[in-house]
């Protein structure tokens, strides 16, 4: 069979960046522009300003990726664009892009779902998937386990009903002093105390000062909350004590998040029956974590997958991977606009 080569489009927030890849997993380039720089005097992303930049830089990076490919333009089988969820005016700018490739080249246009473009990111190392897998997705803005039966098709068992995993973690950090992004910081004032204290990891659980997320949570459902410990470690430190250290109520709180993790894949796996878990999303770079979920899945006898560490953060060739299962099914979706909603579904604009 002949190679497949798809564009991926990703503008969904505060990095514009293209790739180009081959058979939905050899990454052939992928320039990116972090806007980074642009909203950090402002404390969080500006829309108007991520736009214009995306308007900006989205053409050279498109030359770029060619260029560096050494793919013609009439070669690319699919263009692959982030149509969900996002911030709008970033979305369109991409999608326009997208479009505009779409009527040049005649390659199909593939509208991708960006939470489910990071499930797919395994891709680009080779993994395989095998339907239905359970997906972990644990980011800042999201945490949910869903059960993805064929693409397209994700089914969502569970979600946060206050603040992401991430999110937490980035609050707790402001909370003690530690700099932004604030996951990687508790986990490393987290690793020092482990090592000083000499304790096992179950030992310190039954000291661990901060409330258990929806503790009382019936067995069967699967739910994330985080705001409730983030109100437990605020009191705590408006008590002033000096019992705890910085080092370790990052661990007791890295724990916590930790175990509610756990908890969930733990009761997703037993009710859904299905031995295929892929995790993704920034906070799965955690260490502790990764080795927590591994654990878990040798326990359970399931099978656990990762993106590569430079794949799990949001980056184009992810799109074009999840485009490439897209292709492949020759499954098509109609939405022919952009939206900052998250459903699993797309729709044309007129129906
Ligand atoms: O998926 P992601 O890169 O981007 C968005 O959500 O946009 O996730 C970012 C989140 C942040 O909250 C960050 O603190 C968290 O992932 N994170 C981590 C680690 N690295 C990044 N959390 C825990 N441990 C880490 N090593």
């Amino acid at each position: 069979m002949s190679d497949i080569i798809g564009l991926g489009i990703e503008s969904s927030c505060d990095e514009t960046a293209i790739a180009v890849v081959k058979n939905g997993e050899k990454v052939l380039s992928q320039p990116m522009f972090s806007q980074v720089a642009l909203h950090k005097k402002y404390g969080g992303v500006i829309p108007e300003l991520a736009s214009r930049s995306h308007l900006e830089k989205i053409t050279f990076l498109l030359e770029e990726a060619l260029s560096e490919s050494g793919i013609e333009i009439q070669q690319i089988d699919y263009i692959a664009t982030t149509v969900k969820p996002g911030l709008v005016g970033s979305l369109l700018v991409g999608y326009q892009t997208a479009l505009a490739l779409h009527w040049k080249t005649g390659a199909r246009l593939l509208p991708v779902h960006h939470l489910e473009a990071h499930l797919y990111a395994p891709l680009l190392s080779g993994a395989s998937f095998e339907y239905p897998f359970l997906g972990l997705l644990l980011s800042g803005g999201n945490s949910a386990i869903y059960r993805i039966s064929a693409p397209g098709e994700v089914k969502v068992l569970g979600d946060t009903i206050d603040d992401a995993a991430g999110e937490a973690l980035d609050k707790a950090a402001a909370m003690l002093g530690l700099p932004y992004p604030g996951g990687p910081q508790i986990e490393k004032e987290a690793g020092k105390f482990l090592e000083v204290s000499g304790e096992s990891e179950a030992s310190l659980r039954e000291k661990n000062p901060l409330a258990i997320p929806l503790r009382d949570l019936p067995r069967n459902e699967i739910r994330f909350s985080f705001s409730g410990l983030k109100t437990s470690l605020l009191y705590l430190l408006k008590k002033n004590s000096d019992e705890y250290t910085r080092e370790a109520l990052s661990f007791y709180f890295q724990q916590r998040i930790i175990d509610a993790i756990i908890r969930n894949v733990e009761h997703a796996v037993k009710r859904e029956k299905v031995l295929r878990v892929v995790a993704a999303g920034g906070v799965t770079a955690n260490s502790m974590l990764r080795s927590a979920l591994e654990a878990l899945a040798d326990s359970m006898k399931f099978s656990i997958t990762f993106p590569e560490r430079s794949y799990s953060t949001d980056n184009a060739a992810m799109v074009a991977a999840a485009g490439y299962i897209y292709f492949r099914a020759q499954k098509f979706p109609e939405q022919n606009f952009v939206s900052s909603d998250n459903k699993f579904e797309f729709k044309p604009l007129r129906e």
